[in-house]
């Protein structure tokens, strides 16, 4: 299949690409589009069919669940069996924007787009063209992030092709995205909301609009025996680097101490070793391929460049990667839960 990639202009000259794109969806087919977290690839989350197809183009499991996606609070209520009080409260704070809501479905939503659960997942950007190209579609568009599953989610339209180049009908370019860390997830199905996922909207935000909320302890990313985290997708491997990764932890003067000398040994073996730095220690590093991942004084830098910074290590063929530890204290839990994964959970402590 041949991919059209489209780049958007922002002015009305792309009303005949969102016509088009619609109707790929209309027909069944799949679209890539830009939101404000990372690009996501687009199906009718009504057509059974194109859920299947999403699964097959990432290279996905079908039992991981896809996330709906909306352009008006209206289109909410068909979906879903209730919309408890909470939800109200969190879409009226929070919507459009990155927040995801877990319901109970109603029968309109077929159980290839849920991965087979009863509930359903459902969120609406906050991104003009992602909301655009929703209502030229069916007004329902299943999207996971738009990677072969397992790398890192696109943040720029160039990984999107270099992931599904030839397996999609077209890729929407809206340039680079704004926050580059997927959406909170936060479970409405219990008696106390509970956060699935970190991300843009945190935990203190969330609370600040419905009192108590609990954390999955998943997100922790270890396991008590024998417990599932609750969204499925967390539980498989995901945003690895071909390189292996490592967190340091500790002071910095000891951190950039041990990145330099382990970059020097790994030198020495003849290995290509990247090194994932933050503004402020940019300097202190002696040697190796050095990327700026983005500032701790301004962190939603850090969370909008780490993905493209795991690819670019990739493209390089780097065979091991030292990062800072990216704890910041707003965007740090969602920093932290990807790049602990990338990483495999291996941390050094010095
Ligand atoms: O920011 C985002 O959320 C992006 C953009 C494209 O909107 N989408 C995204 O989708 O990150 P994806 O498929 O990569 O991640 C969706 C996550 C998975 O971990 C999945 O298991 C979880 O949401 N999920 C979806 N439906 C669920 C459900 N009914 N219950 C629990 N978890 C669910
Ligand atoms: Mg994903």
């Amino acid at each position: 299949m041949e991919t059209e990639l489209c780049v958007l202009s922002g002015t009305g000259a792309d009303s005949a690409i969102f016509e088009k794109a619609g109707k790929i969806i209309k027909d069944g087919g799949l679209v890539a589009f830009p939101t404000e977290t990372v690009y996501g690839l687009g199906g009718d989350a009504l057509n059974a069919e194109s859920s299947k197809k999403i699964y097959a183009a990432k290279g996905r499991p079908s039992d991981n669940p896809l996330i709906v996606h909306i352009a008006e609070m209206s289109a909410l209520e068909p979906i879903v069996k209730s919309i408890p009080e909470s939800a109200k409260l969190l879409a009226d704070a929070f919507w459009p924007g990155p927040l995801t809501m877990i319901f109970n479905k109603s029968d309109m939503v077929p159980y290839s787009t849920t991965g087979g659960l009863d509930t359903v997942a459902v969120r609406m950007p906050d991104h003009k063209a992602a909301l655009e190209f929703i209502r030229n579609s069916t007004g329902y568009i299943a999207a996971p992030s738009a990677n072969r599953s397992g790398r890192p989610s696109p943040t720029l339209a160039s990984h999107v092709m270099s992931d599904l180049d030839g397996r999609i009908e077209m890729v929407l370019d809206g340039g680079a995205v704004g926050i580059g860390v997927e959406s909170t997830i936060v479970d409405l199905t219990g008696d106390v909301p509970m956060l699935l996922r970190p991300g843009y909207i945190t935990p203190d935000m969330l609370g600040s609009i419905v009192g108590r909320i609990e954390i999955d302890p998943a997100i922790g990313g270890i396991l008590p025996d024998g417990t599932h985290p609750k969204a499925p997708g967390m539980k498989y491997k995901h945003y690895a680097p071909q390189g292996e990764l490592y967190i340091v932890s500790g002071e910095d003067g000891n951190v950039t101490a041990y990145i330099n000398s382990a970059v020097a040994k790994g030198k020495e073996s003849g290995e290509l070793v990247g090194v994932i730095a933050t503004e402020e220690n940019r300097e202190l590093y002696k040697d190796g391929v050095v990327r700026v991942v983005g500032s701790k004084a301004d962190e939603e830098t850090i969370a909008r460049h780490l993905f493209a910074v795991l690819r670019e290590f990739d493209d390089i063929g780097v065979t091991r990667i030292y990062s800072e530890e990216l704890d910041t204290p707003r965007m740090g839990m969602a920093v932290m839960n990807r790049l602990l994964k990338a990483a495999a959970h291996r941390v050094i402590k010095v």
